[in-house]
């Protein structure tokens, strides 16, 4: 069985997802670890109630990203995770990671990627007035949101005009894709 880890820093509802697919046999992995740099975060609350295992830490107590991702990496090395997923992760992955799990780092953004890089993917395309925005996965790279797609779905906003209308209608596609993808990357691997 592939071994996943998820990495976020918010609320943990892709993370929650993913943990539900897994017990619904729609994924065959293993959830075996949380990797969060906000230790009083709701995803860290969601790992503790399921009783899952969760690295936790601040990035402030480390002298560098250099030495928390060697922690992290310790970490998942012990626990041999084949597959590293960001959902919501609010930090650019550094050399560490990247060199340790090239092409097995996978991430989920709130825009049709190349638009809309970065943080408010959603307030971004609001503002911009687009009519069609959307969510993707890629693969991760040195850069911010710039790694590889490998799936994409579009959303209209036509008739979506305030954020919570769109952002609840972007987590419900999030939430039937991720899943989706993570088992494509996971056979071919
Ligand atoms: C999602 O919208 C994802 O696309 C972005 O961060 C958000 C995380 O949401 N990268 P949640 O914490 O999984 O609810």
């Amino acid at each position: 069985m592939k071994k996943i880890a998820v990495f976020a820093s918010g609320t943990g509802s892709n993370f929650l997802r993913i943990y539900e697919a897994i017990q619904q046999k729609e994924l065959k992995a293993e959830l075996t670890l949380l990797v969060s740099d906000r230790p009083k975060s709701k995803v860290v609350e969601k790992a503790k109630a399921l009783q899952l295992n969760y690295f936790a830490f601040s990035p402030k107590q480390y002298k560098s990203k250099q030495e928390y991702e060697t922690k992290i990496k310790t970490i998942l090395e012990e626990k041999q995770v084949d597959l590293i997923v960001l959902a919501g992760y609010m930090r650019l992955i550094g050399s560490t990671l990247l060199q340790a799990y090239p092409k097995r780092m996978i991430n989920i953004h709130p825009s049709l990627l190349p638009s809309f890089k970065g943080i408010d993917a959603v307030g971004q395309a609001m503002k911009a007035k687009v009519k069609v925005t959307g969510v993707t996965v890629h693969y991760i790279d040195e850069g911010m949101d710039t790694g590889e797609i490998i799936d994409q779905y579009p959303l209209f906003l036509h008739e979506l005009t305030t954020r919570d209308e769109i952002e609840i209608e972007i987590h419900k596609i999030e939430h039937k894709l991720y899943p989706e993808v993570i088992r494509k990357v996971l056979e071919e691997m």
